[in-house]
């Protein structure tokens, strides 16, 4: 019996339009998820790169207006991949018209804005996602099974960190296609939204909710010309980040990111140290878990590297034989699978927009902990 179509109407063409796309292309040759998921219209403001990106994708139609888009009855999802500035008024035109609304990271410009999209949205009803992907990495989401069984312990540490090197040269400018990163009105922070966002949201999904931070934060380069005006302009994002975190469960954090990390290109890494064991994963290693157990055998007893390929591994039964690793797209697909399973169910699969916001929260307390070098209490917490 043919399942019933669920119609994804994506927003953006750039990265993420890829990743997206790719997903909801992929996920039922691989999950036996409870929608057939149909590509029908990819939206961007360009008509003749859209073609373009629709011929590569096999979408049924095109949009060059996002409000087209949401008025369309044969839409079901509306999926945000466009950069942060569109993220709020698409979401809430999209919800009050009835869509399931998926959107990309972070979930506003500031948790302001989030908050205006969790109302509209929990107003609606409508169910609603936002792509932290990195929870649906198999190695991280075993994480997260080694916490609930409680294997760690008590925690004592929590350690991320999400280092780049691209935005060294000064003669990089900002704003427009490829750099609207760099502009702070479109972007709403530099590093703290884009890359500790994700940092923060797997830490609060493996070590529940954070209380209060102290924060440092840098813009090394002062001024760039902006793309769009020609004209050399203030940079209003930070370049870099760091800040000291009390969990509400009594354990501490740090946390670092950075675009001036000379050599690294997409280093976030992750660790937890409990009274009983530790885990260290690594994004340049995905598909490994470090895990170290004090209740191993003492002469035994060491870090283990576990080649997460196992069918027994979360996600990995649906993928291909023991010992074949997956990588980076691959979490989008989990995370499409785990979308269209809890439609079908009725329960929304997190992160949600609420919990996105709870993120939001965090990084706008960092904003203001480095602005006003004094610790913040976390809103919410
Ligand atoms: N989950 C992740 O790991 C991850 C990684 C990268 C980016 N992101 C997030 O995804 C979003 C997009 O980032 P990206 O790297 O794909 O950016 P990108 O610059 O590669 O692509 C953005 C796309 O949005 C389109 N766009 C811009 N304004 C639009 C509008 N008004 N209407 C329709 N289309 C519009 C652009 O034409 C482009 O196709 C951002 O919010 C970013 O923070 C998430």
């Amino acid at each position: 019996m043919s399942k019933p179509r669920l119609n994804i109407g994506i927003v953006g063409y750039g990265f993420m339009g890829r990743t997206h796309s790719n997903a909801f292309r992929q996920v039922s040759k691989f999950f036996d998820v409870p929608y057939e998921p149909v590509l029908k219209a990819i939206c961007a403001r360009n008509r003749a790169r859209a073609e373009s990106f629709q011929q590569n994708w096999g979408y049924d139609s095109v949009e060059t207006d996002w409000k087209s888009l949401i008025e369309r009855k044969d839409i079901d999802v509306i999926d945000i991949a466009s950069p942060n500035d569109t993220h709020a008024e698409i979401a809430i035109a999209a919800a009050r018209a009835g869509k399931a609304v998926l959107s990309e990271k972070p979930l506003g410009r500031n948790a302001t804005e989030s908050q205006a999209i969790v109302e509209a949205a929990e107003k609606a009803g409508v169910p609603n996602m936002v792509w932290y992907n990195y929870r649906r990495v198999p190695a991280v989401s075993l994480a997260k099974d080694l916490v609930n069984e409680g294997k760690l312990g008590r925690v004592f540490h929590y350690r991320a960190k999400f280092l780049q090197d691209w935005t060294i040269s000064s003669d990089l400018p900002q704003g427009g296609e490829g750099l609207w990163r760099l502009d702070a009105r479109v972007a709403g922070s530099g590093v703290t939204g884009d890359l500790l966002a994700h940092c923060i949201d797997t830490a609060m999904w493996l070590n529940g909710p954070v209380d209060s931070v102290a924060a440092v934060t840098e813009t090394f380069i002062k001024e760039r010309k902006h793309n769009l005006t020609g004209k050399i302009e203030p940079v209003g994002i930070d370049d870099a980040s760091a800040f000291l975190a009390r969990f509400r469960n009594g354990s501490l954090g740090t946390f670092e990111a950075t675009r001036y990390a000379r050599g690294h290109k997409a280093l976030y890494t992750l660790e937890m140290n409990g009274a009983d064991a530790s885990i260290i994963w690594d994004l340049s290693d995905l598909h490994r878990l470090q895990y170290f157990d004090h209740g191993d055998k003492g002469t035994l007893r060491g870090w283990r590297s576990i080649h997460i390929t196992d069918g027994d591994h979360p996600y990995m039964k649906h993928w291909w034989v023991p010992g074949l690793q997956i990588g980076y797209e691959h979490t989008f697909i989990h995370q499409a699978a785990d979308f269209l399973s809890g439609m079908a169910g009725g329960i929304v699969p997190a992160p949600t927009f609420r919990d996105a916001l709870a993120t939001d929260y965090v990084t706008d307390a960092v904003l203001a902990a480095a602005k006003n070098r004094d610790w913040q209490k976390v809103a919410g917490a």
